[in-house]
């Protein structure tokens, strides 16, 4: 059975950041719900027009967006050999959604990987967050910088700032993290499907004591 991994965690804890990685030394995609839904912003459509707002202020998209964009994605050709997926759960409704999902397409749920970190870590990281325009690859100016400046190490595409990284914009989606998302905490705890690591640490050392907690390395 193919397996999918789940990555938890407030504004900046890396998910995206670890979950790249994971999917690099898995072999299976990386879908960030986060990523899904710029992307329909960006080119226009009514979905990305339902969640401009909200995501501008650092809101949760409905449930129901969220959910059938998540289903489509994880449908795909690609995904049948397991997938890791980041901000998706983030409420106890998108939670059931996705287990039924995941029954219904045959998959396992292998882990839910929670990062951790205070929201004065997540304010200091965002405020450096670059990400490449084409490949989506994530750099920080300070902590994990590109070599080509303000281009992708990777592909060589342009980085850019995103529009909710400001410090008012972070605290909100701080809060709702809490509220909405925490929750998932305990639920996947009581399921024995979560493996939890501090991102307080660097992208090396949390690195490593995911895999280790994944018991991979
Ligand atoms: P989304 O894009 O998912 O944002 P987020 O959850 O707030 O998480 P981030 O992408 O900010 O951080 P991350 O944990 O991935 O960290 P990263 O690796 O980038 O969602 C955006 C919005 O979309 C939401 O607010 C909501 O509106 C909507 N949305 C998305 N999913 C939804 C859903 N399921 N339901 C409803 N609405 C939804 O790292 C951050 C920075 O820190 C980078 O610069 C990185 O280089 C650096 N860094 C990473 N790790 C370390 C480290 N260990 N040490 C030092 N620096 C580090």
């Amino acid at each position: 059975m193919s397996g999918a991994y789940v990555f938890l965690g407030p504004p900046a804890s890396g998910k995206g950041t670890q979950a790249k990685q994971l999917s690099e030394k898995l072999n299976i995609p990386h879908v960030a719900l986060g990523d899904l839904l710029r992307d329909a912003v960006r080119r226009g459509t009514e979905l990305g027009k339902q969640a401009k707002g909200f995501m501008e202020k650092g809101k949760l998209v409905p449930d129901d967006i969220t959910i059938s964009l998540a289903k489509e994605r994880f449908s795909r050709d690609d995904c049948k050999g397991g997938f890791i997926v980041d901000g998706f759960p983030r409420t106890l409704k998108q939670a059931e959604a996705f287990e039924e999902l995941l029954k219904s397409l045959g998959f396992e749920l292998g882990a839910v990987i929670y990062i951790n970190i205070s929201m004065e870590t997540a304010v200091s990281r965002l405020s450096g967050r670059r990400s490449c325009k084409r490949c989506g690859a994530v750099y920080h100016v300070t902590f994990n910088p590109s070599k080509k400046g303000d281009r992708c190490d990777r592909c060589g595409g342009e980085l850019y700032q995103r529009h909710d990284d400001e410090e008012d914009v972070i605290k909100t989606r701080f809060s709702v993290y809490e509220k909405e998302t925490l929750p998932l905490v305990k639920h996947f705890t009581s399921l024995g499907k979560l493996a939890e690591v501090s991102g307080e640490e660097s992208v090396d050392k949390v690195q490593s004591a995911m895999l280790s907690s994944l018991k991979l390395s």
